[in-house]
């Protein structure tokens, strides 16, 4: 007698090919409108399947969990971020979870590194001036912006993406230094040539780019607060691909409107999708709708180690991508 396959709920619509594979594998319901499920339906979801496949757009807290009904053994998560998951209430219900780390490393290291990039040099003001047909033409002391090379960049947060940005950034002249939970191995900070401050409010007061790169957890939620980012100096520009939450949005909004921060790139949004609109009306900045991983050779990556999460798990192994707990 064949195998009973495992029922595994996908809560978004996944490229073709991640959901083809899923249905050669697994009992699959898809989301084929893209609708994003409702509380009911995850609370259905949780109670009858074995594996909840979500992404960040669900919230997956502790209330949810309390539905998990007696197959419910493994969320895994299309995506790295876990904080729309609640770990601990997870752990409680004997329910594993699972990410798809490294797969969007290099994709969100180049939206970074671009934002690091168009936010000094005016990018996205430049574009906006041309296509409204008010350019008058080249002049001197026009769409100055500030040079990149030579500069100081400080990264929050030196996990895999934050070394991929500093790779990249050092091939623009900056010089790089980190702060980080923990300290790396000299052999890091050597290929790096990376400079480690162990206090953050020392590194953003001397640093000309800051860039956001460590996840949002309890520990970083508003870690970017007003007090914080009153050190920074006039100047300087901040780059967020992370989450939202790790910067006091309302502060930020406020000291670039003030003029006390030079710039912001910001790919993420404390209460997205919604924007603060006073940021909306700023010209020193450049506002991303969460792109930094949406290239299509990512998303089918991702797809791919969701179903290996899945299928080793369900094979009674472990699987390659647990997440334990984040830090950063
Ligand atoms: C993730 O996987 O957490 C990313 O933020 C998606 O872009």
């Amino acid at each position: 007698m064949a195998e009973k396959k495992p029922l595994v709920v996908v809560t978004r619509k996944l490229p073709d090919a991640v959901e083809t594979r899923m249905m050669e594998l697994f009992d699959v319901r898809l989301n084929l409108d893209d609708k994003p499920m409702s509380t009911d339906q995850l609370i259905e979801a949780v109670k009858t399947a074995d594996v909840l496949v979500p992404t960040l757009t669900d919230r997956i807290d502790s209330q949810l969990l309390a539905h998990a009904g007696p197959r419910m053994r493994l969320i895994a998560n299309y995506g790295t971020g876990v904080d729309h998951i609640d770990l601990a209430a997870a752990r409680q219900h004997d329910i594993a979870v699972t990410n798809t780390p490294d797969v969007l490393t290099e994709d969100t290291a180049d939206m970074t590194m671009a934002l690091i990039l168009a936010v000094p040099r005016r990018l996205a003001e430049g574009e906006r001036v041309l296509r409204s047909g008010k350019w008058e033409g080249w002049s001197p002391n026009w769409m100055l912006g500030h040079r990149i090379y030579g500069k100081r960049l400080g990264i929050i947060g030196m996990g895999r993406i934050g070394q991929a940005v500093a790779r990249r950034a050092r091939g623009f002249g900056l010089s790089i230094h980190y702060h980080n939970r923990r300290r790396h191995h000299p052999d890091v900070e050597g290929e790096l040539e990376a400079t480690y401050w162990e206090s953050l409010d020392q590194m953003l007061a001397r640093m000309d780019i800051i860039s956001v790169n460590c996840p949002h957890t309890p520990a970083t939620y508003h870690l970017l607060s007003e007090r914080r980012l009153k050190l920074l100096q006039p100047h300087a520009y901040i780059v967020n691909t992370s989450r939202g939450e790790v910067i006091d949005e309302n502060a930020l909004t406020r000291l670039l409107r003030a003029g006390d921060i030079g710039g912001a790139g910001l790919d993420v949004f404390e209460h997205a999708p919604a924007v603060n609109p006073k940021l909306l009306e700023l010209d020193n900045v450049v506002l991303l709708p969460h792109m930094g991983s949406a290239t299509f050779e990512g998303r089918i990556d991702m797809g791919e180690k969701v179903v290996v999460n899945i299928k080793t798990f369900t094979d009674g192994h472990k699987p390659p991508d647990r997440v334990l707990g984040e830090g950063f």
